[in-house]
Formats: C-alpha cells, sequence, structure tokens
C-alpha cells in the first residue's frame, strides 16, 4: 500500500510562502500520498501548565496527533519569527508536546523553511534540528530556501535549479525511508 505523509506548514498565514512550497514539493512526491494540512483548523488557546491541569489537553490537539498517528512520515516547513518557530507553531508543538508517547514516534521527517530574506530560515531548522529528534523526529534531513520570491513562483514552483535539485535529491532520500 502507497505511503502517507503529512506536510504541515509551520505558519497560520493565509498567503504562507512555506505553504506554497509545500504545495509544489508534495505535488514532486512519486510513490507516496501527501496531504497538506492548515494548522489553522486546530485552534488551540495559549499553552498553559495551568490551563493543562484544569482542563486536559484539547481535542484539536488530540485530532492533529491523530493524524500524525495516521502518518508513515512528515515534512515540516517552517515560519522563522525572530530566528525560531512562529507563535502559532510553537503553540501547537507545546500542546502536542505533553501527550504521552513520542510525537514523531521515529518516523522520516524532512525539513524545510522558506523566508523572503537570504538566510533561509538557517537558525529556526538549527533548533529544530537540535529539538526535534529529542521528540522520536528521525530527521534525514533539511532544506534552507531563501530568498523565496526571486527562486519560486505559483505557475512554475521551484525556479532555482540548484535549490529544485537539492529538494529532488531530498524527496528521494525520505521517500525511500519510509
Ligand atoms: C514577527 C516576524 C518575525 C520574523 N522574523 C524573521 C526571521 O527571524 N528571519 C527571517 O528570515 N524572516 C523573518 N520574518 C519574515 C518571514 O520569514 C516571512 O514573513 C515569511 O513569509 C514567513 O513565512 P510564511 O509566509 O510561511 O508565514 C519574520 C516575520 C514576522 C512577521
Amino acid at each position: 500500500m502507497a505511503k502517507k505523509i503529512l506536510a504541515i506548514p509551520g505558519s497560520n498565514s493565509i498567503e504562507s510562502i512555506n505553504k506554497k512550497l509545500l504545495v509544489s514539493v508534495v505535488s514532486m512526491l512519486e510513490d507516496t500520498k501527501g496531504t497538506i494540512v492548515n494548522i489553522n483548523d486546530f485552534p488551540l488557546p495559549l499553552f498553559s501548565v495551568d490551563l493543562k491541569e484544569e482542563k486536559g489537553v484539547p481535542e484539536p490537539a488530540l485530532n492533529f496527533k491523530e493524524k500524525m498517528e495516521e502518518s508513515d512520515g512528515f515534512i515540516l516547513s517552517f515560519a522563522e519569527y525572530n530566528g525560531s518557530y512562529s507563535s502559532a507553531f510553537k503553540n501547537l508543538l507545546d500542546w502536542l508536546s505533553v501527550i504521552e508517547g513520542k510525537l514523531f514516534e521515529d518516523k522520516p521527517v524532512l525539513l524545510m523553511c522558506a523566508t523572503p530574506g537570504k538566510l533561509g530560515g538557517k537558525n529556526v531548522l538549527h533548533t529544530a534540528n537540535a529539538y526535534l529528534p529529542h521528540m522520536g523526529a528521525n530527521i534525514i534531513g533539511s532544506v534552507s530556501f531563501g530568498e523565496f520570491y526571486e527562486n519560486f513562483n505559483d505557475g512554475d514552483g521551484i525556479l532555482n535549479k540548484e535549490l529544485l535539485n537539492e529538494v529532488k535529491e531530498k524527496l528521494k532520500i525520505f521517500e525511500a525511508s519510509l
């Protein structure tokens, strides 16, 4: 049976460039079914230890975890805010982290970050590469996608040949590891 992966844009922006990148990347998958999830469909209160003690983990976080459990791997593409995750993604991650068990269940994970600037989210990718393995992420690679508006357009997808080759290579390794 074909493997299923979940592509998660780490942004709550309607016009998220990370979502656009994931739409293009998912269309390049060869033998795998990719689903792009919108984190806005899982509205969550601001994480608080007290709220968790009082009311438990909110339903939308449990639903998101269920989607992850049904998937064989993940492609995460972060919006970089001030060198780290966007508030919306970090809030989701904090809620997911207090559900029992390793969040990523040792499944393959490909990390990406698209930014309009040159640096391509090196800081958030560094943070994710360093920490997500503690949450059971089997990180098979990461792609830093800088200068998004020069290197991508809606009609053609990824314009920059080097970046396109890098994405294709890493996707191949990712699919082989599922
Ligand atoms: C509050 C805020 C902080 C940001 N910080 C960074 C940053 O540290 N590095 C960076 O390259 N871009 C930064 N940006 C620009 C984002 O990379 C840009 O808004 C990008 O479109 C976010 O991804 P998204 O479109 O998928 O939400 C920041 C944007 C906002 C709104």
